[in-house]
């Protein structure tokens, strides 16, 4: 180890660590500081993110290898080959960092070590380093908006330490027990929280144990800067920046019309924020992938945040295509989707963010999000037709497409029938707030059914065994209860079935490779007022593809469509293609059909 040609950087890295930690009166780090790939001799090759898709892991629910019924990431070693096999480039994984997991690790304790109920540093490591040898690059996602409540800094801001007292938000009252503002959590209830000795309150948009960060505070944004390039000098290849849109605070006044996020969305100073980050963290190395998680962002500022050449990321999620079965911003309703306009927001979105050279993640499920196949398809007779057209449709998008675990093999939605066997904390805060305002526990259910972000989050389904396979037979209850259409619903099976909707993914992101025309051609929308089909026309040098789905489960005659004489289907959901004549075009239910020429 000692001839090894890293030595210097270990030494170096290390020692700048250690002193750098030191004067900020944080742990010190316990591990060695040395990029994992290098040591392990493996070339690091730079990644067109266009060209590119990304697998989710949510590790928590993806693989469990020590019979506690929790996914770790030894599961997530276990599984590469698997995701190699998928052909994704990047694997986005969720938080493992120490965390008294009241949010699932995006309560983070400590940024640096790594959380024992997923496992160690050396797992860290070693995932890094096999994922590489797949040429699979890991994200990490970094949630800088708060931090748990058990962190150092805020554990040291209670004792009243100036320095760190300043990293949060605190803020007195209005008197009487009234808090600073009328804003209100994500997870329900009111943002503040009450501190007596001091008599003041902290601010936390999520939960009362995630407290937010004050970014004004120079020694803060260092802070982070220091994690961001503790990770890179491992070898990790991206980063999540989690709710990142948030940290920048206009003022802290009651919202008279609202629950104070126009207050703390897109803020003054978000920009200036994320440039400085980017410049003196992964800006520096152009081989680290980027995406921002946007919570009701506006477009004009994602120009900028994932603009070609404005320094601040590669690219952005957002979500008001996933609001199109809310009633506004009320998540908490039982209204169907409008399928107009999700078509409407998801187009306006593609040209305008290609009109301004800004670059969109595109996808439809996380784990925070309901299963797309039991929200937009058909989770019974047309199940692998409509999960196949959803996949289509997001696969072809100028964009780079994420795909949630599970969702390449069509998982669906919770079978759960009692309030017990939901874990969230914003469900069974929900749950709570739905009842007092008057619902029936039953009716609270239904919605819970529905929306809850748990539907995403029951474990991987891998085989048809009791536990589905993310858990041994003989391993503790899973966390979460595996849904019982495993039996039917299940990576085995789909690996040995050529028309399997694995397989269909498999072809989607290798034809994004195949065709330049998907990662880099122009997006026209066509059909936008028809009420069933979803299609548009990419145009790339002289090529042309047109991606043509019928979004419901009855035949449909597309009349106006564009003639695709003398094209190639270069992938579908049914064996032959659809009927097409003189622009008419008669596709199946869910038909979803994709022409190049
Ligand atoms: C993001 C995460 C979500 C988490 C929240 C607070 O929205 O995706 O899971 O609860 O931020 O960190
Ligand atoms: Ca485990």
């Amino acid at each position: 180890k000692n001839q090894s040609p890293t030595k210097n950087i270990e030494s170096r890295n290390c020692a700048a660590h250690r002193t750098a930690a030191a004067a900020a009166g944080v742990r010190r780090v316990q591990y060695h500081q040395e990029n994992v790939m290098e040591r392990a001799g493996i070339e690091i090759m730079n990644k067109d993110f266009r060209k590119s898709t990304v697998y989710q892991i949510y590790p928590k629910s993806f693989c469990d290898t020590n019979k506690d019924g929790i996914g770790d990431l030894r599961g997530v070693i276990e599984k590469l080959d698997y995701i190699k096999e998928l052909g994704t480039d990047y694997i986005w994984l969720t938080p493992f960092f120490v965390s008294p997991q009241n949010d699932n690790g995006y309560d983070v304790e400590d940024y640096y070590n790594i959380d024992p109920s997923y496992g160690t540093m050396e797992d860290v490591e070693e995932l890094i380093a096999e994922a590489g040898k797949r040429d699979i690059g890991l994200m990490f996602d970094m949630v800088f908006n708060h931090v748990s409540t058990r962190h150092e800094w805020f554990r040291k801001a209670m004792d009243g330490a100036p320095y760190y007292k300043d990293f949060f938000i605190f803020r007195k009252g209005k008197g009487d027990g009234v808090p600073p503002t009328n804003w209100e959590s994500k997870f329900g209830g009111n943002a503040w929280e009450y501190v007596e000795k001091f008599d003041e309150y902290y601010l936390h948009l999520f939960d009362v144990t995630q407290a937010d960060l004050n970014w004004e505070n120079e020694n803060l944004r260092k802070e982070i800067q220091k994690i961001l390039k503790f990770w890179m000098e491992k070898g990790v290849r991206g980063f999540r920046f989690d709710v990142i849109n948030l940290i920048s605070k206009a003022c802290y006044e009651d919202d008279e019309t609202g629950d104070g996020r126009k207050y703390y969305t897109d803020g003054p100073k978000i920009h200036q924020y994320l440039k400085e980050m980017h410049d003196a963290t992964f800006g520096t190395d152009p081989g680290i992938v980027t995406v921002g998680e946007m919570s009701s962002t506006t477009m004009e500022n994602c120009f900028k945040y994932a603009g070609r050449d404005t320094g601040e990321l590669s690219m952005v999620f957002s979500f008001h295509h996933l609001k199109v079965d809310f009633m506004g911003n009320e998540k908490w309703v039982l209204v169907p989707a409008d399928f107009q306009k999700l078509k409407d927001i998801i187009f306006d979105w593609q040209t305008k963010m290609a009109e301004h050279n800004a670059w969109n993640a595109v996808f439809w499920c996380n784990h925070d999000q309901p299963r797309v196949v039991s929200r937009f398809g058909d989770e019974g007779k047309y199940w692998k037709e409509s999960a196949k057209m959803l996949g289509t449709i997001i696969h072809c998008l100028r964009g780079t497409p994420y795909v949630y675990q599970g969702e390449e093999i069509g998982m669906t939605n919770t079978d759960f029938t009692d309030i017990s066997q939901f874990k969230d904390v914003e469900s069974l805060n929900h749950y709570q707030i739905l009842q007092h305002k008057g619902l029936s526990a039953s009716d609270a259910l239904r919605i819970i059914q529905i929306h809850s972000r748990d539907n995403g989050r029951t474990p991987m389904q891998w085989d048809d065994s009791k536990y589905a396979g993310f858990a041994a037979e003989d391993s503790a209850e899973p966390w979460i209860a595996v849904n019982g259409n495993h039996t039917k619903i299940n990576a085995a099976d789909q690996l040995r079935d050529e028309d399997s909707i694995f397989h269909y993914y498999q072809k989607l992101i290798a034809l994004r490779k195949e065709l330049d025309i998907i990662a880099y051609g122009s997006i026209e929308p066509l059909a936008e007022k028809d009420p069933c089909v979803f299609a548009y026309r990419r145009m790339y040098e002289g090529h042309e593809l047109i991606v043509a789905a019928n979004f419901y489960g009855r035949d449909y005659t597309w009349k106006n469509a564009p003639d695709v004489d003398g094209y190639t289907r270069v992938i579908g959901n049914y064996k032959d293609a659809a009927a097409a004549e003189n622009g008419v075009m008669g596709l199946r239910p869910y038909e979803a059909a994709v022409w190049y020429k």
